[in-house]
């Protein structure tokens, strides 16, 4: 996915780390959360499990849950309280729901 929701405008000068999101390579900068990681690399932060769309988190503040994405190995993470970590895999869709 080309162009993302969020463009970065500030700190561009910490050290690139690779990832990989929905099996499509992706990099985020370090110290970056798991949502700005996403956002800055597509148009939303998960599919809802609810079949009404893309969500892009609520609060922010891991508070209201709107923002949960999997890794390839099945945890769940509050993508707004995950820092990105080099070497993540990601799943934000086509997930059977509920996950652990
Ligand atoms: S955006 Fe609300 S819990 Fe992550």
């Amino acid at each position: 996915m080309a162009g993302g929701l969020f463009h970065r405008v500030g700190e561009q000068d910490r050290p690139r780390i690779g990832l990989v999101i929905d099996g499509e390579e992706a990099s985020a900068l370090e110290g970056d959360t798991l949502l700005v990681a996403l956002l800055t690399h597509g148009t939303a932060v998960r599919q809802s499990e609810f079949g009404d769309g893309g969500r892009a988190g609520f609060c922010l503040m891991a508070a209201c849950q709107d923002c949960w994405v999997w890794t390839e190995d099945g945890a769940r993470l509050r993508a707004c309280s995950t820092t990105v970590q080099a070497g993540m895999r990601i799943l934000t869709r086509d997930v059977p729901w509920p996950r652990s």
